[in-house]
């Protein structure tokens, strides 16, 4: 199993936004931890740096004692399959079917994406797509377009093809801010339950402070790109999290309850 370790990672756009300003922190296996922080904060640009998708201005991320930032895109192709994705908007192939969906996750494993159409897909891979599309409990929709499933099914689907992936570390920006209270919870559960039975470290961004507080294990807040809070959800209590949204600043002496 990987961890993940960030070092003084900094990221200035062009046109100078500095979206991440020397932010450091470690992931162990198996362990899960919410992102949280403002809108703009910075919190998707550090997963685009974490999957390789945004070179960092500097600092260093080490996954599986590899620093990422310093490889070639053909070298970091193995590591990037090694982080599975999870977003706010699914960003399924609407117009293909669930199970084709499913298939697309092994991209990172084929050696062409032919390899991972249904119609060329080997006897084995298709196996694997069934089994994902069962773990999450839509093997009956597998023929299904992908568009006609309701968001929480939608989101399942992206689960599974992210489970065909094989990943070690999952990144879920925003995993149910599309979807109902109640398909949110049953789309959290599943998520977790996948994690803590394959032993995969997760960093969630989520906004939903009750959610926040009964999935999360540690907190990572951001607030204009720094990190402002790295501490287990037992040491943080309600009042100061809720005020990390209300204000932008808020003082070290707030931010830990003693
Ligand atoms: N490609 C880009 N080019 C220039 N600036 C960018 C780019 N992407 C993001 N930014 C800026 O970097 C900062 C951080 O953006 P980022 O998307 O990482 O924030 P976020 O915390 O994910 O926000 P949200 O909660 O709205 O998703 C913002 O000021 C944003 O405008
Ligand atoms: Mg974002």
């Amino acid at each position: 199993m990987i961890s993940l370790e960030v070092k003084n990672l900094t990221k200035v756009y062009p046109g100078a936004t500095k979206a991440l300003d020397d932010v450091s922190f470690q992931v162990n296996p198996g362990e899960g931890v919410v992102l949280l922080g403002h809108n703009g904060s910075g919190k998707s640009t550090l997963f685009r740096c974490i999957t390789g998708f945004e070179k960092p201005t500097s600092g260093s991320i080490v996954i599986d004692d590899t620093d990422i930032t310093k490889l070639s895109r053909n070298k970091l192709r193995p590591i990037r399959k090694k982080v599975g994705m999870v977003f706010q908007n699914f960003n399924l192939t609407y117009n293909l079917s669930v199970f084709q969906n499913v298939l697309f996750g092994a991209l990172g494993h084929s050696k062409t994406a032919f390899h991972t159409f249904a119609p060329f897909a080997s006897q084995q891979l298709r196996e694997k797509a069934m089994a994902c599309l069962e773990r999450v409990g839509l093997a009956h929709l597998a023929d299904r377009r992908a568009d006609r499933l309701s968001g929480g099914q939608q989101q399942r689907v992206a689960i599974a093809r992210m489970l065909m992936q094989d990943p070690e570390i999952v990144l879920a920006d925003e995993p149910i801010a599309s979807l109902d209270p109640v398909a949110g919870r049953e789309v959290m559960d599943l998520l977790l339950e996948i994690v803590r039975e394959r032993g995969l470290a997760v960093i969630c961004i989520l906004h939903q402070m009750d959610i926040v507080l009964e999935y999360g294990e540690r907190i990572i807040a951001l607030n204009a790109g720094e990190m402002v809070v790295n501490e287990s959800i037992e040491k943080l209590d309600r009042t100061f999290l809720d005020s990390l949204y209300a204000k932008e600043e808020s003082t070290e002496k707030e931010r830990k309850v003693e």
